[in-house]
Order: structure tokens, then sequence, then C-alpha cells
């Protein structure tokens, strides 16, 4: 997909560059994105918008790949962005971000971050629980601004991949319960307050989702809501936000659906919905993560050791692992590789790849089928562009990769790899072990 390819070496190329060339200049691990897939999938979501005459704003969700220079290719395709720390606030901003773009979410905002994005002028906050709330509205009467608002609601719709749970009650840490009338009490309490303005509500029904039936379901629960809280507190939204989630293809086990077909879902529930009521249309909002960066990343990491357990398993032990990419190990998600380097050789022998971590769990693929590979080989695993780079760690104190975007033959850095100094450098050796001289 995208724009990969085997080229005339036999090897694979990735935005007109050669992956093999790429691990020796920037050294492997290394992060790969396609910059012009990124900017496919933006246009897809914003094309599928523009389509509907609809009032829209796509806030690209910054948890799946936070860096600068994604903050600017987010920018200038024209999406909003979702933050959920004072790192990727302080990241988007960092880059320039339009601050009126930015959304806050998350379940504990601190004082500290809230002063935050009160200074900084940013679009809203998505408020989570009655304690950010009343801390929120006190932190805007201190500063003499009035702050806009969406509250998180759990429209009790949980949506996994192929099937969704429709519950009443949401047992979760997020947001405010449509179900047991949490939602509707924030919303009449929010009233009251003078230093914030209710622009409306926001669900996330889950992640990694191929259906549009739960984003159906989301949207029926969040519209009759709306219709209730303006029937009995004359509150109108003007602003639906119906979160992430939308699916993409790690492996031929999964189908997604086209972008533009999970916006069509959405904006034909809204407008069905509230139309019926005679409800003024809100504008719709989306956050989508995976979708945006997923596949346009790609990892390449150098083959090493392996072991041969004859009649049981063939380990390929490749230079990265768990800390660039856990989401094997979290999730038991599954990936595609391919030997970057020998494109074209027929695969011989179905191998499992491992990663340097001294843990049995740091597994990055089972039974995958490769060519016969050797010390040296370039292994490129494909779709590790969302949540990879951004859950990475320094576990066993291994340096985290570069990253690099690919586009018409060329490779900018965007994220210099990590030294022994920033592994090591922020340690501090109490006086008192100090070695005498
Ligand atoms: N909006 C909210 C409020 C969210 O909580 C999330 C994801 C998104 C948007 C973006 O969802 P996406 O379009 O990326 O599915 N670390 C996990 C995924 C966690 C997703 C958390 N929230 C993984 O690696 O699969």
């Amino acid at each position: 997909h995208g724009t990969s390819q085997i080229n005339s070496d036999g090897r694979l190329e990735i935005g007109g560059c050669d992956t093999a060339e790429l691990a020796a200049k920037f050294g492997t691990p290394l992060y790969v994105f396609d910059e012009a897939l990124i900017r496919r999938r933006c246009k897809e979501f914003v094309e599928a918008f523009r389509a509907t005459g609809m009032r829209y704003q796509v806030a690209y969700a910054s948890k799946a790949f936070c860096v600068m220079a994604m903050c600017r290719i987010a920018e200038e395709e024209g999406m909003s962005l979702d933050v959920v720390s004072d790192g990727e606030l302080y990241t988007a901003l960092r880059a320039g971000f339009p601050p009126e773009r930015i959304h806050f979410h998350g379940n504990n905002k601190t004082l500290e971050e809230l002063e935050m994005a009160i200074d900084a002028k940013i679009g809203c906050v998505v408020v989570d629980n009655f304690t950010e709330l009343y801390m929120l509205n006190e932190t805007a009467k201190e500063k003499g601004v009035k702050v806009k608002i969406l509250f998180r609601v759990t429209p009790g719709v949980e949506a996994h991949t192929h099937e969704f749970i429709s519950t009443g009650q949401t047992d979760t840490k997020f947001g405010f319960d449509i179900g047991n009338g949490s939602a509707f009490r924030a919303i009449r309490e929010a009233k009251e307050l003078e230093h914030v303005e209710i622009l409306g509500v926001h669900s996330h029904i889950g992640s990694q989702i191929f259906e549009v039936d739960g984003f159906r379901l989301a949207a029926d629960r969040v519209a009759e809501f709306a219709q209730n809280v303006r029937l009995e507190l004359d509150v109108t939204f003007s602003v639906i936000n119906l979160g992430g989630g939308f699916g993409i293809r790690y492996t031929e086990e999964d189908s997604p659906l086209p972008l533009a077909k999970y916006v069509q879902a959405i904006t034909d529930s809204i407008k069905s919905n509230f139309t019926k009521h005679d409800y003024p249309l809100p504008e719709i909002w989306i956050e989508p993560g995976r979708s945006i960066v997923g596949d346009a990343g790609t990892t390449l990491y150098t083959i090493g050791s392996s072991k041969d357990i004859p009649g049981v398993r063939k380990y390929v032990a490749v230079d990265g692992g768990m800390t660039d990419n856990p989401r094997p190990a979290l999730y038991d998600a599954k990936y595609e590789a391919f030997l970057a380097n020998r494109a074209n050789d027929p695969n011989e022998e179905t191998v499992s790849i491992a990663g340097k971590c001294c843990e049995t769990g740091d597994m990055l693929i089972r039974d995958l089928e490769l060519p016969k590979t050797a010390p040296g080989d370039i292994l490129a695993v494909a779709c590790t562009g969302a949540y990879n780079y951004s859950m990475a760690s320094n576990y066993n104190r291994l340096r985290r990769p570069a990253v690099v975007f690919v586009h018409d033959g060329e490779a900018d850095l965007v994220v210099r790899r990590e030294t022994f100094e920033d592994v090591a450098g922020k340690d501090v050796i109490p006086e008192r072990m100090q070695k005498q001289p």
C-alpha cells in the first residue's frame, strides 16, 4: 500500500527511498513513515466530511504518534488536534500548532495542565468528571476567562473490532454515564457555572473497529441525550464529537472499511437523529489516530542471532522488540513483515521474530514465512505507525530509535535516535554514594 514497492535491486522501497539504504544511513531499529500516505489518510477524512456539507472538525488523536513534524502535517492538512497530556500539548504548541484547534482530553488533568491549556487559549477542554469541571471553572475564574468545554459521556456502547457490546451502565474510568444520569447532572451543574461554555458532548467507543453499527448506536444515544438536555435544561449542543477508533489492516485477517464509509455512517446517523427532533444540526467532530498514521509506518530492524529448535520453532532475533513495539506483548497484536533487502526472494522457512529484551514475552511475530535469513539482513515490519513510537520505552536501557519521514525519494529525520546520554544522563548519584577520589 501507499508508496511502497520493490525496486529493481529487489529491495523494499518506501516513498522512493531504498529501505536498505535508510537502514545503513540512519541505523536500526528505524521507524520509517510514508508521508504521502499520512497525508492521503488525512485527506480521505476531510474530503468525506466536505462531501456531506456538514460543519466538521477532524482532530488527529496525537496519542497515536505525537512528534512535532506530525503536528505540522496535521495542521497543513486542515486537521484539529486531540491531546491528552501536558507533554502532547507542549509538543503541539512548540510545533506552532494553532491553539484554537487543540482539544484537551484525559481523565485526570492536573491543575497545571488546565492552567497550561487556558494560558495557551486552546479550543476546548473535554471535561471528564465532576472534580475536573469544578477545578476548571475555578481556574478559569481566577484567570478571568470563559473556557469552551465538551463533556465526555459514556453512551453504553463498547466496540471491539467486529462486535460491539451495548450496556446500560458502563464500567469505565472515563466520562459521565448517560445511563445513570450523571451526564445529565453534569450539564445541569455546568449550566450554573460562569466560567465554562458548554459546546456539546464527546463519546469514544473503542479502537480498531471495523463495523459502523457501534458508531450508529452511539450516535443514536448521544442524539437522544441531546434532545433530553434541550427539552429539560434548555441547553442546545453545537458540537457532537464521536471520537476515533476506525480500524486498519495489520494483517489479512483485518477487514477495515474505506475511511469515507465511517464518516458517512456517522454523519447520516447524526443528521437523521437530529432532524427528527428539529434540532439545529451540530458540528460533527471525530478523532482518528490509528487510521491516520498506522499503515504509514514501517519499522526496519537488523537481523542478528537465531536459534533453531528442531521440530519446535526457529527464533530469529532483531535489534529492537517490545521497547519499540510493545503491542504484541501487551495486546497480542499481529503484524506482517518482509525481508527488506531481498524482497523478491521466495519464502523458505517459518520463523518467529524475537526482540532483544530480557523477557520471554518479547516476541514481535510468531510463525512468519521468510526467505532464509542471515545476520545483517533487514526486516521490515509493516503497519507500525500508530502506538509504537508513542508507547516505546527504554526497558533494558535501550535507546529509542530514530524516526524518518520519506517522500519523493528523500528522507527527513524527524526524531533523532537516543544517545547513551539520553538514557543515563538524567540519573543522579546522591552525594553519599559518590566514589571518593
Ligand atoms: N479519542 C479518544 C478519546 C481516545 O481515547 C482514542 C484512543 C482516540 C480518540 C483515537 O483512537 P484510534 O482512532 O487511534 O483508534 N494503545 C492502544 C490504543 C489505545 C487507544 C486509546 N484511545 C493500541 O496500541 O492499540
